[in-house]
């Protein structure tokens, strides 16, 4: 009688501690199991990541603007590397001449304060154009 009351709490103690442990990996497990984290200069690339420390010691960072000089822009001034300045934001238009959509013109601004080139032809105001500009800007200029 004895050895059935013993065994009978053994077999409830284990179901408990099955029970306890289940949950626990349960919880564990993360919600955001399929997301990731994307670093802040991936999904901005113009952005530069500074970290800095608080009086309390706080790790902060501070997402900031990349600037490039006009000597920094020349250095990219082919087909294959073209980066150009116009009214103050830097493009890089490497991929989009690749891509063949625009017309060989494009190149005479490759390494260069582009703007009045860019502002002399009056399809550029079109907002088909104004709207994919932002999409090559890569920062200011200094
Ligand atoms: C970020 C830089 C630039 C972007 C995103 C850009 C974009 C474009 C786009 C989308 C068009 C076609 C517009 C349309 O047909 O509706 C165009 C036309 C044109 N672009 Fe650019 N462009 C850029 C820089 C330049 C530069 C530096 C030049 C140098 C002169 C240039 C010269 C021209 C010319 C000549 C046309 C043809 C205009 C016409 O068909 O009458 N572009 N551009």
């Amino acid at each position: 009688m004895n050895k059935k009351y013993i065994l009978g709490g053994l077999i409830i103690l284990i179901i408990l501690i099955a029970f306890v442990l289940f949950n626990k990996s349960q919880q564990s497990t993360p919600i955001t199991k399929n997301t990731q984290v994307v670093p802040v200069e991936k999904v901005i690339p113009q952005t530069k990541i500074n970290t800095a420390t608080t009086s309390d010691k706080t790790k902060i960072t501070i997402a900031t603007s990349t600037s490039y000089t006009i000597a920094d822009i020349k250095k990219h001034n082919n087909e294959k590397d073209c980066w150009m300045a116009i009214n103050k934001k830097v493009y890089d238009v490497t991929l989009f001449i690749a891509s063949g959509k625009h017309n060989p013109q494009i190149l005479k601004g490759c390494g260069l304060e582009a703007t009045s080139m860019f502002s002399k032809i009056g399809k550029h105001n079109n907002a088909k154009v104004q709207g994919m500009m932002p999409g090559f800007v890569i920062g200011d200029l200094k």
